[in-house]
């Protein structure tokens, strides 16, 4: 079922569990976002790109109008990505940043056939450390105690580089404080009990594009330059950013994707 606006404007698509944004056309391409946002991660990056493929931005469970119902893993969030592909018919080019990478190697490892490509910005394949994982625990009791709106501001302001515009920090926070607290636990205790996903790199055998921040202290590019190597992936570093280069620096992260796919074409 489609509804709102067609044209030029994103249209808002409930075609599975997942809510999603439908801008552009050509072949599918599917836009997961990291934690805490939604699919307005993507808004300038698709307004460039809709003219290459139909760019579905989706809201992962909990997030923006998508219902947190039913996943409390990342391989349950892979599993509705699948189902939500499936909807359309076909496969995807499948672009993720950070937990919607995360999202993208449980995808791959899980339902291979419905991806084309991928783009993997500012992730890891590493599980979370003890420390990384005590840290998501204490995130969740904080949640707990005061609510989204502390984290989001404290996410508004470690995820972008320091010389990030203003805008940039505004809206992480918006996307961030419209997530209830329910939506933002379950997220940080999937994100917690995630498997690693070192050992399949070897065995992703479709195009593959690895982009990170040049100042993304999170995922750092040293360990982006590794799985791309791990992956015999494409790599690319956007000189100025920092964990959110789609917000950051939207024409070079567009640049390089619309130089990926064309170079897909040339070569798939
Ligand atoms: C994200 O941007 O999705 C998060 O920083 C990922 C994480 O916390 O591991």
């Amino acid at each position: 079922m489609r509804s709102g606006h067609s044209g030029e404007r994103a249209t808002l698509i409930h075609m599975s569990l997942l809510a999603s944004r439908s801008t552009g056309s050509g072949p599918l391409a599917v836009f997961l976002h990291g934690f805490p946002m939604d699919h307005r991660l993507w808004d300038q990056l698709v307004a460039q790109l809709g003219g290459y493929r139909q760019c579905v931005a989706v809201d992962l469970p909990g997030c923006g109008d998508s219902s947190i119902e039913g996943a409390t893993s990342i391989d349950d969030i892979a599993d509705r990505v699948a189902e939500l592909i499936t909807s359309f018919g076909a496969d995807a080019d499948v672009v993720g940043l950070s937990m919607g990478g995360y999202v993208q190697l449980a995808l791959f490892e899980r339902h291979p056939d419905v991806v084309r490509s991928l783009v993997l910005m500012d992730t890891r394949s590493e599980a979370d450390t003890d420390e990384g994982k005590a840290g998501r625990m204490a995130l969740i009791e904080q949640v707990e105690a005061t609510g989204v709106d502390p984290v989001a501001d404290a996410m508004a302001n470690a995820l972008p580089a320091t010389q990030a515009a203003p805008w940039v920090k505004r809206r992480i926070r918006t996307m961030a404080s419209n997530s209830s607290p329910a939506a933002v636990i379950s997220a940080l205790q999937a994100m917690a009990t995630r498997s690693d996903r070192t050992g399949m790199l070897s065995t992703i055998q479709v195009p593959t594009l690895v982009l990170v921040g040049s100042d993304d202290a999170l995922t750092p590019p040293d360990g982006a330059r590794r799985m791309a190597g791990a992956i015999g992936a494409k790599f690319v570093e956007i000189a100025g950013a920092g964990h959110v280069p789609p917000l950051e620096r939207p024409a070079a992260v567009a640049e390089a994707v619309q130089q990926f796919w064309t170079q897909q074409a040339v070569t798939g």
